[in-house]
């Protein structure tokens, strides 16, 4: 949540942080501001609303900089506006700060202040801890350096920070405790940001700064130190990702380039790992560890939002064919609880940024309890990857729009190939049936590409139901989280009310919803659970609801219940929520679109939740 850019070194900066805060706008975009200094000279300019605004508010103003840090915020202490926006300016106006992340105990120090003189411009707990900062360095007639380090061993929470200082002219300084920060190394100059999209362009070469590391950087130096004052070598990346995989590439928006990706996406991520021809799946996460895995007596699988349901989905599929105990946890209630993790569970941790914090959280905790944790990541270097003894990348590449569409299937496929592995290892299925799956899970990229062959059938149901006030979905077995996930969509992408819920359960509870205004959509494909949910289709038809399912080719029956029907190819019911989710995605898109709201940036939400 919230992004954050600077630069330093012989070039303009402002150009290079205003095109950074776009890049790293899905981390939030209810006000944004940018801090340039010029011969000692500091300005900070800001403003409410997308970075957009921002940019026409910069019209006209001197921005010539060679130094810039920028800021794109998701309010968290203040409601977004002018004055809360970052950067923040010192009280004696010698520096500015932008900050990601929460300082928890900012009432206390606040208080502090207050008693001493120190009075605030805004709500933020950042111009707290700013002033906090200054006035250590005051009091103590010290560098800004050790007075950030003071204070941040006071400080709880999280945060990743950046400071500039006009008495210096060419240094920006840097810190992490829970919020990524990523330095692109440059010939003469430094790039600093939350993620490496602002950086792909102007160099490969990075650094992943840690938590409790302070970083020094300036055009020709890159200094990190811990906390203690002890310097830590940087440790230089080399990242794996091209300027175009950040670019809409002649889509209206990322959200669609990204559903439209799926048939690619999938197909890496099972690349050079599911052989169908020799009966093999290689992956390194898991064959190094698969005694471990096979032995777990639990697995526990925590994650948020559309990762979530993902776990749901991997929870079904990992009883199913490894026989062993699955339990789905959201990141932010196990973090709070008193969690039971015995020796021998095995935790796989599933998230697209890998910067969640509930999720990050949660897994220190179980990582200190002695817990393996084995990560399902999309984003390469990032934190959770990093904490996780083992795992796999779902390599859908970086996803931009909110809504979360080719991480969610990469995780599928990840998950699935785990599910996989372990049942061979411990001959919890059989050979033939192994056979099939990894037959089935190669042909869905075809089968993706096939169902978006026919996106536009989507474009004209969510026509019909773009002003419903309340949607149903409602699925069986495989297919539930896929209604729970169908729902979450609609909801983030369209501001329609959803519900996802079981096919059976909806008998307790939201069939006193059901009348001849609300859409209901079943996610009805040919699998086990087949006559019931025909059967739950028939309790809604007969109240009058208005049925939308996604059926499976050749299905006879369903299209006779239904208002709507759209089709997808024949899968095993095990695979099936990979392709059964892609209909709902478009509908979502669609429904949002119509209604005018913009699906990349939808209004409250945030790609990266860096808080709790
Ligand atoms: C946010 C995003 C969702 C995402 C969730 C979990 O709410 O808007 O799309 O599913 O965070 O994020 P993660 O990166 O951990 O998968």
């Amino acid at each position: 949540m919230c992004g954050i850019v600077g630069y330093t070194g012989p070039k303009q900066a402002y150009p290079i942080v205003l095109k950074g805060l776009k890049r790293l706008e899905y981390r939030g975009y209810d006000s944004s501001g940018v801090a340039l200094m010029n011969d000692g000279k500091l300005s900070v300019y800001k403003k409410k609303g997308k970075v957009a605004e921002l940019e026409d508010y910069m019209i006209g103003k001197d921005v010539s900089a060679h130094i810039g840090i920028g800021h794109t915020r998701w309010a968290t202490h203040g409601e977004p506006s002018d004055r809360n926006a970052h950067p923040h300016t010192s009280a004696n106006g010698r520096f500015a700060m932008i900050h990601n992340g929460i300082i928890e105990n900012y009432a206390q120090i606040k208080n502090e202040l207050t008693n001493k003189g120190y009075s605030f411009t805004s709500d933020t707990d950042t111009e707290v801890l700013l002033n906090f900062i200054e006035n250590i360095q005051q009091h103590n007639d010290c560098s800004l350096e050790e007075a950030l380090r003071i204070a941040l061993k006071r400080v709880t929470g999280a945060y990743c920070i950046l400071l500039v200082d006009s008495e210096d002219p060419e240094t920006i300084i840097a810190a992490r405790k829970g919020s990524p920060l990523v330095i692109g190394v440059g010939k003469g100059e430094h790039f600093l940001a939350s993620d490496a999209s602002p950086i792909i362009e102007y160099t490969k070469e990075v650094v992943y700064v840690n938590d409790y590391e302070l970083a020094i950087v300036k055009p020709n130096e890159l200094i990190l130190k811990n906390l203690g004052n002890e310097k830590i070598t940087p440790f230089i990346t080399k990242l794996d990702m091209e300027l175009a995989a950040i670019e809409k590439g002649g889509y209206d928006h990322f959200m669609l380039k990204e559903i439209f990706e799926q048939p690619s996406t999938i197909f890496d991520c099972l690349r050079g790992r599911l052989d169908a021809v020799s009966g093999t799946i290689t992956m390194a996460g898991i064959d190094q560890h698969i005694e471990q895995l096979k032995a777990a007596n639990r697995i526990l699988i925590i994650a948020c939002g559309t990762s979530w349901h993902a776990a749901l989905v991997a929870e079904y599929v990992i009883e199913e064919l490894c026989r062993i105990p699955v339990e789905v946890e959201y990141a932010s209630e196990f973090r709070y609880r008193n969690p039971i993790v015995n020796k021998g569970d095995v935790i796989i941790a599933i998230s697209q940024s890998g910067e969640t914090a509930d999720t990050l959280v949660a897994l220190e905790k179980a990582k200190e309890n002695g817990a393996f944790i084995f990560g399902v990541v999309n984003a390469v270097g990032s934190s959770i990857a990093r904490i996780s003894h083992a795992g796999a990348y779902t390599h859908a590449g970086p996803e931009i729009g909110v809504a979360s569409t080719k991480a969610f299937t990469g995780q599928l496929a990840v998950l699935t190939m785990m599910a996989l592995s372990i049942a061979i290892q411990k001959g919890s299925i059989t050979q033939e049936r192994y056979q099939q799956l990894l037959t089935e899970l190669q042909d869905v990229p075809e089968k993706v590409d096939a169902i978006l062959k026919n996106a536009d059938e989507l474009k004209v149901i969510a026509e019909v139901y773009k002003d419903a006030s309340d949607f149903l979905f409602l699925g069986r077995g495989y297919n539930f989280p896929i209604a729970l996930e169908g729902a979450l969509k609609l909801k983030e992408i369209s501001y329609i009310h959803a519900e996802g819920y079981p096919a059976a359960e909806m008998k307790h509870g939201p069939i006193a919803l059901v009348d001849e205004n609300l859409p209901v959509v079943f996610i009805a494909t040919k699998d086990s659970y087949h006559e019931k949910i025909i059967s739950n289709m028939q309790e809604i038809k007969a109240r009058k609801g208005k049925i939308i399912s996604i059926i499976t080719e050749g299905d006879e029956v369903s299209p006779g219940l239904s208002n709507h029907v759209f089709s997808i190819p024949p899968a095993d019911e095990l695979i099936a929520p990979i392709l059964s989710v892609i209909p709902l995605q478009l509908l979502s898109y669609y429904t949002g679109v119509l209604k005018g709201i913009d699906v990349d940036k939808p209004r409250n939400l945030a790609k990266s939740v860096t808080v709790e």
